[in-house]
């Protein structure tokens, strides 16, 4: 297959990372004969600084002129310690998500077995759990009206949401639980929000359709407290915008560090993939971050392109490297330092040589 993939590596640590998944990537390619074309464009606070703008338009077309795009993180904190700063790097993230109609970003929450011990929750609690959540990404208080009374004193965000919105979301959650454990839970706050009434409302109806699924509902907070007290309930979850950017990172925990949740943002006609996790500044350069979750986005991304057996070994290439310790310091008490590179290029390793890596 021949793909021509979008890259951009962003901030903080997103180009350390995303040079790894490509690495990856480059490795199976060589492996199953395809052909990927990486082409590399700037997003974020790199792109503020050379162009003034956290997605210029030459970004965006590219983005739009591939098969998909890489997206590695975004967020700088010369900006976070601003709060009068107009132009900001997450809008480049937030726009694009927008102009490319993302909206519905998948972000899979697994208990790895070999790193049960990793986890500050109790072994007990976490083994075998699986939940996909299905996040709505381009509406609600992220993209609704927001305004700043001119003495500074008075701001809003607008939380607002269609029938439209949240039906096509709905329908893509439905279908995954259709392939998985059949369950559907709808994070929300109905009982104070107008929006989350009208979530309830839609996918309820939705539901209908899909009789086979079961749907429960659960409140956001009482969700919150769920996800670290019993995640084993858990199948899809399903939820609007920003309960879905806070729930995701809790739910982390669950698999040991942050560094290993990956998300495939989809839409219509155009498809990113992304770690979850954010630039984290203070280890930029420092060889310590974590490249899972971008491999892992490289793998959902393959998945994408139903390149299955692709995205499978890429997997097992993860996994091998976590029974073996072959990780980074967020998961490693064990080995002095293994830099992130090293990550790569042992499941780059594992890759290209599928016959001598059988699991046992
Ligand atoms: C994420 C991030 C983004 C979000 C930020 C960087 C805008 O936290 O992808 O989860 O809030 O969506
Ligand atoms: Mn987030």
């Amino acid at each position: 297959m021949k793909l021509k993939i979008a890259v951009l590596p962003g901030d903080g640590i997103g180009p350390e990372v995303t040079k790894e998944a490509i690495k990856v990537l480059k490795a199976i390619a060589q492996e199953f004969d395809h052909s990927f074309q990486f082409k590399y464009a700037s997003v974020g606070a790199v792109a503020i600084e050379k162009f003034n703008d956290p997605l210029p338009k030459k970004t965006l077309d590219l983005c739009k002129s591939t098969d998909a795009i890489l997206f590695g993180a975004i967020g700088d904190p010369r900006f976070d310690n601003d709060p009068s700063a107009k132009i900001r790097p997450e809008q480049g993230l937030l726009r694009l998500r927008k102009a490319l109609g993302l909206f519905a970003n998948v972000r899979p929450v697994k208990a790895y077995d070999t790193l049960l011990a990793k986890s500050p929750l109790k072994r007990d609690i976490i083994k075998g759990t699986d939940i996909c959540i299905y996040r709505e990404l381009t509406g609600g208080i992220y993209f609704g009206e927001k305004t700043l009374s001119d003495d500074g004193n008075h701001a809003t965000d607008l939380c607002d949401y269609t029938r439209e919105e949240i039906e096509r979301v709905t329908h893509l959650a439905f279908k995954a639980a259709q392939s998985r454990k059949q369950k559907v839970t709808l994070v929300d706050k109905a009982n104070v929000l107008e929006t989350s009434r009208l979530w309830r409302k839609v996918v309820t109806e939705i539901a209908a359709e899909y009789k086979d699924v079961k749907l429960e509902f659960l409140f956001v907070d009482n969700a919150a407290m769920q996800i670290i007290l019993n995640p084993k309930q858990f199948d899809v979850i399903l939820t609007e915008n920003m309960f879905g950017d806070i729930i995701s990172d809790e739910a982390s925990v669950i698999g040991g560090s942050i560094g290993l949740l990956a998300s495939a943002s989809v839409g219509e006609k155009y498809a990113m993939f992304e770690p979850i996790h954010g630039s984290y500044p203070q280890a930029k350069n420092l060889g310590i971050a974590n490249p899972i979750a971008s491999i892992l986005s490289a793998a959902m991304l393959l998945d994408h392109f139903k390149l299955f057996e692709e995205a499978e070994l890429i997997r097992e290439g993860v996994e091998r490297s976590l029974k073996l310790n072959i990780t980074t310091p967020d998961l490693n008490t064990k080995y002095e330092h293994i830099s992130t590179s090293k990550v790569g290029d042992f499941i780059e390793d594992f890759i290209n040589n599928p016959k001598d890596n059988n699991m046992n």
